[in-house]
C-alpha cells in the first residue's frame, strides 16, 4: 500500500517536471521569436454559432438548444509559414467575438488521431521538432509507430479550401450534464452539406501520407505561400459564399477510478458505438484583418465549469496532453507580451524566394513564386 502510494507520488512529480520544462521552453520560444508555439500561420473570421437540437445529447446548461453566439474561428496550419506544405490544418472556435476572454473555446486539427497522445509522446515529438523536423521525425516514428498513423491521417497537402476539411479535438474532455451525470466527450467540425471522409480536400495520396515527415511543397508547385488563407478571404469577403460547418460531439460515460485506456487520443472512438451527435451550426460571416487574427487567441482553459478538463496523474495518463496544454497558457501570454514590447511580426510574403522561407530536407530551388 505504502509502495503504491510512493509510486503514484513519484509519477505525479515526474508529470510536474515535464510540465514545468515544456512550459518554460514554449514560453521562451514565444517570447523570443514572437510566435505561437504552433499554428503561427493562420487566418481569423467572425462567425455565427447556433446550438442545434439533438435529443440524443445530454441536456447541458451551456449547450441550450437554439442559443446563438457571435464568435470567432481561426483556421491555421500547425507548422511552417507556407500553405502549400504538407501539414496538419486547424480550426479553433470561440463562442464570443473577442480577441481574448470567452465562455468557451475548442481547438481542433485535421485527422482523428494526433502524432502524440500523452506527455511522454509529446515530449519526444517536441525534441524532434526542435532538432529541425524532417529526418529527425523518423526516430520518433520508429519509437512510436502509432505516431505514423497519427501523422498520416492528420496532414493535408494542397487542400482547396479550409471550408472543405474536417477538424477534430482529438483529446477527451469532460461534460457535466444538467442531471449531474458525468461524461467524456470529443468534438469535431465538418462541412455543413453532405460531407463524408472521402470528400475531404487535401488528403494526400497513400504513398505521400506514409511519409508525413517529407513536408516540402512539390517541385512543380505554382501557388503562393498564402494561397489557402487568400482563398478563404476571397470566398467569404468578396464572393459572399456561405461557409458553414456542423459542430458535433461524441459522448461516453465518465467512469470513476483510473483513466480508462479509451480516453487515449491515440485512436478515435468507434462511430457506431459512439455516434456523432449534432451540437451547433457554425457559419463564417467575415474574415478579419491580419492584426486581428494575430491577437485572437484560443485556449482549452476557456470553458464553463460544466465542461472541465480532467486531471492527469502521470506522463502516460491520456489526460496529460491536456494537462500540458493548460500550462502552455504561459506561451500565449509570453507571445502577447512580446508583441507589446517588440511589436508584432509582419505578415510573411507570398514568395518562397523570400529569406524567411525554409525547406526540410533542403530544396535546391524553391518552387513557385
Ligand atoms: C492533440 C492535441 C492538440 C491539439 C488538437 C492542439 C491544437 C492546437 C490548435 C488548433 C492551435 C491553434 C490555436 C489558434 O488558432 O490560435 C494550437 C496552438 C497552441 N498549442 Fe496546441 N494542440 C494540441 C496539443 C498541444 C500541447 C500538448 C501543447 C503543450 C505545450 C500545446 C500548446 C499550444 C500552444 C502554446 C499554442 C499557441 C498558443 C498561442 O500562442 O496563442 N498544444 N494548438
Amino acid at each position: 500500500m505504502l509502495l503504491q502510494r510512493l509510486i503514484a507520488w513519484a509519477k505525479r512529480i515526474q508529470l510536474s517536471i515535464y510540465t514545468v520544462l515544456i512550459t518554460l521552453l514554449v514560453a521562451f520560444n514565444s517570447l523570443v521569436f514572437r510566435v505561437r508555439m504552433s499554428h503561427e500561420n493562420g487566418v481569423s473570421a467572425r462567425a455565427r454559432i447556433r446550438i442545434l437540437d439533438d435529443p440524443r445529447r445530454p441536456a447541458h446548461d451551456f449547450f441550450v438548444n437554439g442559443r446563438e453566439f457571435v464568435g470567432r474561428v481561426r483556421h491555421g496550419a500547425a507548422s511552417f509559414n507556407d500553405d502549400a506544405k504538407k501539414v496538419v490544418r486547424s480550426a479553433s472556435v470561440k463562442f464570443s467575438d473577442t480577441r481574448g476572454r470567452t465562455p468557451f473555446a475548442l481547438l481542433m486539427n485535421t485527422g482523428d488521431a494526433p502524432l502524440f497522445w500523452d506527455a511522454r509522446t509529446f515530449a519526444s515529438f517536441m525534441v524532434v521538432t526542435m532538432l529541425g523536423r524532417g529526418k529527425y521525425f523518423v526516430s520518433h516514428l520508429r519509437k512510436y509507430p502509432q505516431a505514423l498513423v497519427g501523422g498520416s491521417v492528420s496532414v493535408r497537402r494542397d487542400p482547396e479550401s479550409f471550408a472543405g476539411m474536417s477538424y477534430h479535438t482529438q483529446t477527451c474532455s469532460g461534460l457535466l450534464a444538467a442531471d449531474e451525470s458525468r461524461h467524456l466527450v470529443r468534438y469535431r467540425m465538418i462541412p455543413w452539406d453532405g460531407w463524408s471522409p472521402e470528400m475531404e480536400t487535401g488528403t494526400p495520396e497513400p504513398w505521400d501520407a506514409a511519409l508525413p515527415w517529407l513536408q516540402n511543397p512539390f517541385q512543380d508547385e505554382t501557388r503562393t505561400r498564402n494561397y489557402l488563407k487568400d482563398e478563404l478571404i476571397e470566398r467569404v469577403n468578396d464572393r459572399k459564399d456561405r461557409v458553414r460547418f456542423r459542430l458535433q460531439i461524441q459522448v461516453r460515460p465518465w467512469l470513476d477510478g483510473p483513466t480508462q485506456q479509451w480516453a487515449s487520443s491515440a485512436w478515435p472512438w468507434d462511430e457506431v458505438e459512439t455516434p456523432w451527435l449534432e451540437l451547433a451550426e457554425v457559419e463564417l460571416t467575415e474574415v478579419l484583418d491580419y492584426k486581428e487574427a494575430m491577437l485572437t487567441w484560443f485556449e482549452i482553459t476557456q470553458a464553463p465549469k460544466t465542461l472541465p478538463i480532467p486531471n492527469a496523474v502521470s506522463i502516460d495518463d491520456p489526460h496529460s496532453l491536456n494537462h500540458l496544454r493548460k500550462a502552455s497558457s504561459w506561451g500565449r501570454r509570453a507571445r502577447l507580451f512580446a508583441y507589446k514590447i517588440f511589436g508584432m511580426l509582419k505578415k510573411f510574403p507570398d514568395s518562397r524566394h523570400a529569406p524567411d522561407w525554409t525547406s526540410e530536407p533542403p530544396m535546391a530551388e524553391p518552387p513557385g513564386p
